[in-house]
């Protein structure tokens, strides 16, 4: 195992059910550390630039109009093996086939409002970081 950091959103539809404190709660209790957060509204361009490698899927539209929809909260995750771990407090990205107990399974409706985002792999995560922090303001502890 490795100590990792991975970038997680708490998207507009979890926010808005008020569930920030449980989600946190969850990361907790798994050992995951809340290393940067910022609570903000994302402009188009931002969730744009975001998930520019779903640029040709389908739902991308979709996907930008629900993440521009109502504010998110972002944070820089740290622990051991913390994009493994966070992808499984997750669940999977259709919350019909996420395990009981996951965040999806509890708090998401449905394959475009499925409550978290979570980096998929180290390089990934990386990037992710950035994007939304700046390199001093992700603090370990
Ligand atoms: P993806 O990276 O495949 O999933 P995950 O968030 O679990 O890493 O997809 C990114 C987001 O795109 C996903 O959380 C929700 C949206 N999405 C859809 O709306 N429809 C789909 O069919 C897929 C695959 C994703």
């Amino acid at each position: 195992m490795a100590l990792e950091r991975t970038l997680s959103i708490i998207k507009p539809d979890a926010v808005a059910k008020n569930v920030i404190g449980e989600i946190y709660t969850r990361f907790e209790k798994a050992g995951l550390k809340i290393v940067a957060a910022r609570y903000k509204q994302l402009s188009r361009a931002e969730a744009e630039g975001f998930y520019a490698v779903h640029r040709e899927r389908p739902f991308f539209k979709a996907l930008v109009d629900f993440m521009i929809s109502g504010p998110v909260m972002i944070q820089a995750l740290e622990g051991e093996d913390a994009i493994a771990k966070n992808r499984q407090l997750m669940g999977a990205t259709d919350p019909k086939k996420a395990d009981a107990g996951t965040i999806r399974a509890d708090f998401a409706d449905s394959i475009d409002a499925n409550a978290v985002h979570g980096s998929d792999a180290a390089e990934t995560a990386a990037v992710e970081i950035a994007y939304f922090f700046a390199a001093t303001e992700v603090v370990s502890r």
